[in-house]
Parts: structure tokens; sequence; C-alpha cells
């Protein structure tokens, strides 16, 4: 991207995420590669509505300054994201509401409730708890960045990034969404989730369309699990140490967990 397109993009961008309170206060960072490698990021402790030009931070790769501008504090974590993902070249970090009471609950949104967002998002995993702006971060959210386009962080926050400002931003969006529309099911008794053949189909269009490649079926997703659909690397986290699934959709669960789930069910 060049840099005048992106520069307009990055504070239009900064503004939306304030005027829909996906962010408060001096919250969340946002950045973007050039063409020639450099990074644009958000400045650390800068309000995003009121964010303009003249403070965007200028670095390259390794995060070294380029400008007289101090980038985020998170820009490891969105270095990272570039480095285990050359198909990225924007990410867009905030703390959406909804998106932020499942990371902050400990649940992933992961329920295959909506056909859209498996088709074009797929599921978002919970990233453990690492110390924001340490290594502890990047470290959580490692193993995830490779089969996903948007995570949560625990007790946090959440993360999008694509191939554009735009497309990390509408991840955002897709992902605030969708925690809305879950919590609100629950609010009227509960979601009824897709059946294993939808989501096969789902995922069968989503791959023949190119919304998202083989790569995202290796998920530590809730509702992939219950598909017969094979990870092509075997790379397939589950979301439970113990717990499996089988093609016909019965899992297993050791002790433990089936007391862990009968205790929640009685607190709910
Ligand atoms: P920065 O102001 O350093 O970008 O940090 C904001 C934030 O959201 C931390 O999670």
């Amino acid at each position: 991207m060049d840099e005048q397109t992106a520069r307009r993009d990055l504070l239009r961008i900064c503004h939306l995420m304030y005027e829909r309170s996906y962010v408060v206060s001096s919250d969340g960072n946002v950045s973007v590669q050039l063409d020639d490698g450099r990074i644009l990021a958000t400045p650390t402790m800068t309000c995003k509505g009121r964010m303009t030009e003249d403070l965007i931070a200028i670095t390259d790769l390794d995060g070294r300054s380029l400008n007289n501008q101090r980038a985020s504090s998170e820009l490891a974590m969105h270095l990272l994201i570039y480095r285990e993902r050359p198909d990225v070249k924007a990410v867009c970090h905030a703390h959406p509401p909804h998106g932020t009471a499942f990371a902050v609950a400990g649940l992933a949104i992961d329920q295959p409730i909506l056909s859209e967002v498996i088709l074009t998002l797929g599921c978002v995993p919970l990233a453990e708890y690492g110390t924001p702006s340490t290594d502890e971060l990047s470290d959580a959210m490692r193993p995830l960045v490779k089969h996903h386009n948007a995570l949560l962080m625990a007790n946090h926050g959440a993360v999008a990034y694509g191939s554009d400002l735009w497309q990390a931003f509408d991840r955002l969006e897709t992902l605030e969404h969708t925690a809305k529309i879950a919590i609100l099911a629950r609010v009227l008794g509960g979601s009824r989730n897709l059946s294993p053949e939808a989501i096969e189909k789902l995922i069968n269009v989503r791959e023949s369309a190119g919304y998202l490649d083989q790569g995202a079926r290796c998920q530590a997703c809730g509702y992939l699990h219950e598909t017969n659909l094979a990870c092509p690397t075997g790379d397939r986290p589950s979301r439970s140490s113990s717990s499996s699934a089988n093609g016909s959709g019965k899992i297993s669960l050791t002790r433990e967990e089936l007391i862990e789930l009968l205790a929640q069910a009685a607190r709910e």
C-alpha cells in the first residue's frame, strides 16, 4: 500500500473504532505495512478518536523508530502477526465490549451459530493471558495466528488482521457483531447451532470461493470438531487437553471435565 492511502485509511479506522466504542480513552492500536516494508502505527497513549495524521509513528519491521513518534507499546504483537503471516498487511487491536466480554469470561467465539461467520471469518479462538506489551502476549498468540484471522486475548481484548486496513477492520467488526448476537441469543434462551452437515457445506463453500483456505480448518475450534472434515496438516489443537469428538458428533470427557460442565450449568 502507498503511504498516502495508508495514512488516510489508518486515521479513518482509528476514528471509526472510537465512534463505535471498540476503544475508549487511549485503548487500542492499529498498524499497516507499506509497500517498501515500513510500518505505520498508532502512537502509544493516544486517544484514537482524537488521532491526527502528524501523530502516526513509522518503524521498520524490527520495531525501530524511523520518525519522532513513539509507536504503540503493543507493536511487538503486530510485528509477530506480520512475521507469521506474510499475507497480512494490516492489524487492528481493540477492546470491543461484547468480544472482550467473551475474552473476560474465558470463552472463544467458536459456536456454529451464523452461516456468514463460518464462511468469512471462521472461529475466533482465545489466546491465553499474557501481560500486554511483553513477550508473554506474543507467545500466547503465536500458535494461533497462522490459522485464524482474528483472536481474543484473555482478560484483555481482540485483534483482527488482513491484507489491508479495511479487511482487518471488517474482521474486527464481524467479531464484535458475532459476540453481540451470541450474547443476545443467550438472553433469549440460548442459540441453536448449525448441524455438522451444514457446517461441512459452509466450509466447502468458503474454500472453493477462496474466502478461507484449508489452513483455517486447523483451529482450536469447537464447531470444526463436530464435522468429518480432516485437517490437512494434522496440526489441529483441541479446545480441551483431554476431551475429544469423533465424526458422529459424540464427545468424550474426563470425569473432571464432566464435573466442571455440570458445575457450570448449575451456576448458570
Ligand atoms: P498503546 O497506547 O501503547 O497502543 O496501548 C493501548 C492498548 O490498548 C494496550 O492494550
